[in-house]
């Protein structure tokens, strides 16, 4: 059985009140006993002591005055009812009492005279005395020459003691229980005034879905506990709402990139269907289909390549010669620089190693100098440089090319965006450069550009250093 925040609240909230107004009670009825208590033995001993004085005279004899009640008058007025003085012989019979015993013998415990003929006074409640309990003192009156010469009780009705504390445990009862139920009210209301903010997130919270992401919780105070929650919250949906509309993007320009080539397939057939074409001309357009064709196999293999990286947050990284992959990587390249009427200079520090994992990085190299041989027009160089730098490895690929508009620099690592569709002639499907960027961000790496229109363009990349990322675990 689960209950909710707020019951739990209220009965925690009103239990610790009930034991500390209990606990509270009780010490004040143990402190309030302890002193009544205190000011009767006070009153009965100083009693019993001027009795010593008037029944015993020197050298020792015992003298009964007639009237023991003028003795409790001395001390009590005229209420001297409920107070009792009775003296005892040492064999404990009665030698004489006040009237307002009333022909009643106040009661000597065994224990009592035990410690009476041991020299010893007591003091003690008996309850068999009556209707109310008493405090007695018995009090061994004891004579130098002769010993013990008689046992002298004082005594007082605990009447107005009990009734005192009878009222007293009532009141208290109805106190506590009426503070309790008040406490609880407050805290239940007040318990339910502080969680209905979660109330209102939680409502909300539910109508959120992938359709409405731009709704928000409501956010009253910003510095408290819900505030923070429910801020936490709204980042975290508005992350959602990014990646979700990324991800509409990106389906939508690839379906885009898809389905242009087939409908300039789809057209060019029909055209060729529909006409008496020659051999000759059904073979420019079967060229033009496979081009197509080429074209959507580059796509496709774009896109799976950027799934793979996306699935994969961890790939297969191992430390490998960055300086091997750069090398094997501008090789591949040589002759079609050459063909192009490009120079293609390569300048490669040795044992660099970084913790990557090489096919990828090798595809990351080919992109960059694929690009760089691309957008550079005849008669340009391209220069490829790798080194190391405060534990990173630096790869630079630059060319002295095309270069990028300053306005559009910030969108050449977005999937599908080319600056200029028209002017690569179809080659290149936009995906080179955010696949770069998805491995080197995987690595732990980043990648940076520099152009200036007509100049060239320079593209940074710096990867962890295998022994440095060693050492930074360590
Ligand atoms: N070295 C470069 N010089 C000039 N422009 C470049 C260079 N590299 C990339 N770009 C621009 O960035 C765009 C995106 O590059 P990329 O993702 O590799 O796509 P693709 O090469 O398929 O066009 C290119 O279309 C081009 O406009
Ligand atoms: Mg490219």
């Amino acid at each position: 059985m689960t209950f909710s925040i707020r019951t739990k609240l209220t009965f925690w909230y009103t239990s610790l009140l009930a034991i500390s107004l209990i606990l509270f009670g009780l010490s004040f009825f143990y402190a309030l006993s302890k002193i009544y208590m205190n000011r009767i033995d006070r009153e009965i001993s100083s009693v019993a002591g001027l009795m010593v004085h008037t029944i015993v005279e020197p050298p020792g004899r015992l003298r009964l005055p007639r009237n023991f009640d003028i003795i409790l008058e001395r001390f009590f007025g005229l209420r001297i009812r409920g107070n009792y003085i009775q003296v005892l012989t040492p064999d404990g019979r009665v030698a004489g009492r006040s009237s307002t015993l009333e022909g009643l013998e106040l009661p000597l415990t065994e224990k009592a005279y035990r410690r009476a003929l041991n020299g010893k006074r007591t003091y003690e409640i008996v309850r068999t005395f009556g209707v109310y309990p008493v405090r007695i003192l018995t009090l061994p009156v004891v004579v130098k020459e002769t010993g013990l010469v008689a046992i002298i009780q004082v005594a007082t009705s605990l009447e107005g003691m009990e009734e005192i504390f009878h009222y007293m445990i009532y009141f208290f009862s109805f106190g506590i229980v009426l503070s309790i139920i008040i406490a609880g009210g407050v805290g239940w209301f007040l318990a339910g005034k502080a969680l209905k903010p979660v109330d209102e997130m939680t409502r909300i919270a539910r109508k959120i879905t992938a359709e409405n992401l731009n709704e928000r919780l409501p956010i009253v105070k910003p510095d408290d506990e819900l505030g923070r929650l429910a801020s936490t919250f709204n980042d975290m949906i508005a992350r959602l709402e990014r990646s979700f509309r990324q991800i509409k993007q990106f389906t939508a320009d690839a379906s885009h990139e898809l389905k242009t080539p087939l409908t300039i397939m789809k057209g060019e057939v029909e055209v060729a269907l529909k006409s008496r074409a020659d051999e000759a001309e059904l073979r420019e357009v079967l060229t033009s289909i496979l081009e197509e064709i080429d074209r959507m196999n580059e796509v496709i293999k774009g896109l799976l390549t950027l799934a793979r990286t996306d699935v994969e947050e961890e790939t297969t990284k191992q430390p490998v010669s960055f300086d091997h992959i750069v090398e094997e990587r501008c090789e591949q390249f040589r002759k079609l620089v050459h063909n192009r009427g490009l120079r293609l200079d390569v300048k490669i520090k040795k044992g660099v190693t970084v913790l990557v994992d090489p096919v990828r990085m090798g595809q990351v190299v080919y992109n960059l100098v694929d690009n760089a041989i691309k957008y550079t027009p005849k008669g340009g160089t391209i220069r490829v440089s790798l080194d190391t730098q405060d534990g990173w490895a630096v790869l630079r690929v630059s060319d002295t090319g095309v270069g990028i508009p300053e306005d559009e620099v910030a969108y050449i690592f977005d999937r599908f965006y080319r600056v200029d569709k028209a002017r690569t002639g179809g080659s290149g499907v936009g995906l080179g450069l955010s696949i770069c960027k998805e491995i080197i961000n995987t690595c732990g790496g980043k990648i940076e550009v520099e152009s200036t229109v007509g100049k060239g363009t320079t593209f940074t990349t710096h990867l962890p250093l295998a022994d440095n990322s060693m050492k930074e675990v360590n």
